[in-house]
């Protein structure tokens, strides 16, 4: 099965996951997409598997309600607005990619031991985020959103495979469901997003335009942190 509506309508940040291995066939596929998403966009993500310290008994992992997290995808990129983008797009990619083979994730920007993290990080490369998986042992609920208007200008005004993307784009997970990023649809039909320029923005900002991409069948023209 491939990444469809109801994958993207059903994902849902967990936190809490059950004790369990992940099935070998499910890491070779993690495996591969890491290693595509990494030779197509100059990326380094690197999967980890069952390695308990970095959600290990800490005040974050704590704070951070986590539990039982054991793989993860640690998100090495450029340190640039770019590689941010790019590890945002192609990190959600497999977020939703292994939520079609059954695993639950959730993007941790802060609540988990950086120190802990057995990954190379090149110069000029950074650690934006890790991506916990597993199978899920919670069933959070939809998150609060912001309506189209307050993201978009140029939604409901005929275009609906733009509609169709920035309504997308607002079930994607942002780093404290801020939801910091506007999809223009331009005159001439070119489409443009942005972002504030904050923690995490760069990270947001690919991860909406993945979703927005996937559901409207068209590519985002212009994309900048401001
Ligand atoms: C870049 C990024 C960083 C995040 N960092 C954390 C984090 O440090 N701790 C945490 O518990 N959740 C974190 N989240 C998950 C968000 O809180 C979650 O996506 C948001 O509340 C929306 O909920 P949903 O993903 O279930 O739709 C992060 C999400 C993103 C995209």
């Amino acid at each position: 099965m491939a990444i469809n509506f109801d994958v993207i309508a059903a994902r849902r940040s967990v936190r809490r996951y059950v004790p369990r291995t992940i099935d070998a066939e499910a890491v070779a596929r993690l495996r591969a997409l890491t290693a595509e998403a990494n030779a197509g966009a100059g990326l380094a993500l690197q999967l980890v598997t069952d390695e308990p310290d970095a959600f290990g008994k800490s005040f974050l992992a704590h704070y951070g309600h986590f539990k039982n997290v054991r793989n993860y995808i640690a998100v090495v990129a450029p340190d640039t607005d770019e590689g941010g983008i790019a590890a945002g797009y192609q990190g959600e990619r497999i977020v939703l990619e292994a939520k079609v083979l059954g695993l639950d994730s959730c993007w941790v920007g802060l609540t988990f031991k950086r120190g802990k993290v057995p990954v190379d990080i090149a110069p000029g490369m950074k650690l934006y985020a890790l991506i916990a998986v597993g199978y899920g042992a919670e069933s959070p609920k939809p998150h609060k959103s912001k309506r189209p208007a307050d993201v978009s200008e140029g939604y409901g005004e005929g275009n609906e495979a733009f509609d169709r993307g920035v309504d997308c784009a607002l079930m994607a997970p942002t780093a404290l469901n801020r939801q910091n990023f506007r999809f223009v649809l331009c005159r001439d039909g070119a489409v443009t997003a942005t972002a504030k320029r904050r923690a995490y923005a760069a990270l947001d900002l690919g991860i909406a335009v993945f979703h927005y991409e996937f559901a409207s069948g068209l590519k985002v023209s212009r994309l900048s942190i401001s």
